[in-house]
């Protein structure tokens, strides 16, 4: 059985995934809008993970006897003044994450819930790969700058394929 702190908790990040989704989503969309269609791939895939992320959380909270409070998701930017704010956008988010990730760890401890810890390493490690995949983009971005690298660049995130989950739903 959670706790109502832990149920609170994993609740607001299950939400926090779903923004997440909402966020690469809109950052897709102007992709789109400025013809960089690889780009909008990568956020589309991008926005498809967080959706995993966030049932993850759902389905989580459900197995343990508790129950999932579905809430209003924020609204997220639409406009960014570059490719490369874009993805400087999308790292910071993430590190923002790794640390909301590592709060419910410290209070799963806390909390003497050493299941929901379990859980939550799954999250731990998946933002490594989170910040480092962000980083990579923002890192080649300022190699490239606004020339025919970007094209070139484009072409590469076309590539990101979205590879679901062996199994997303619970009984
Ligand atoms: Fe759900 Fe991008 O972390």
């Amino acid at each position: 059985m959670l706790s109502e702190k832990v149920q609170g908790a994993l609740n607001a990040q299950c939400n926090a995934e779903f923004y997440s989704s909402y966020l690469y989503l809109s950052m897709s969309a102007y992709f789109h809008s400025i013809n960089l269609r690889g780009f909008a791939n990568w956020m589309r895939v991008q926005a498809q993970e967080e959706l995993v992320h966030a049932i993850k959380f759902y389905d989580y909270i459900n197995s343990r006897g508790g129950r999932t409070a579905l809430r209003a998701v924020e609204g997220p930017p639409s406009e960014w003044k570059s490719p490369l704010a874009v993805f400087e956008h999308a790292y910071e988010h993430e590190r923002m994450v790794s640390g909301r990730i590592n709060n419910l760890v410290n209070l799963a401890l806390e909390e003497h819930d050493h299941a929901a810890n379990t859980f939550l390493q799954w999250f731990v490690n998946e933002q490594v790969e989170e910040e480092d995949s962000a980083n990579d983009v923002v890192q080649k971005l300022k190699l490239v700058g606004d020339g025919g690298g970007l094209f070139m660049l484009d072409r590469e995130l076309a590539q990101r394929v979205f590879t679901p989950p062996a199994q997303t739903t619970q009984a």
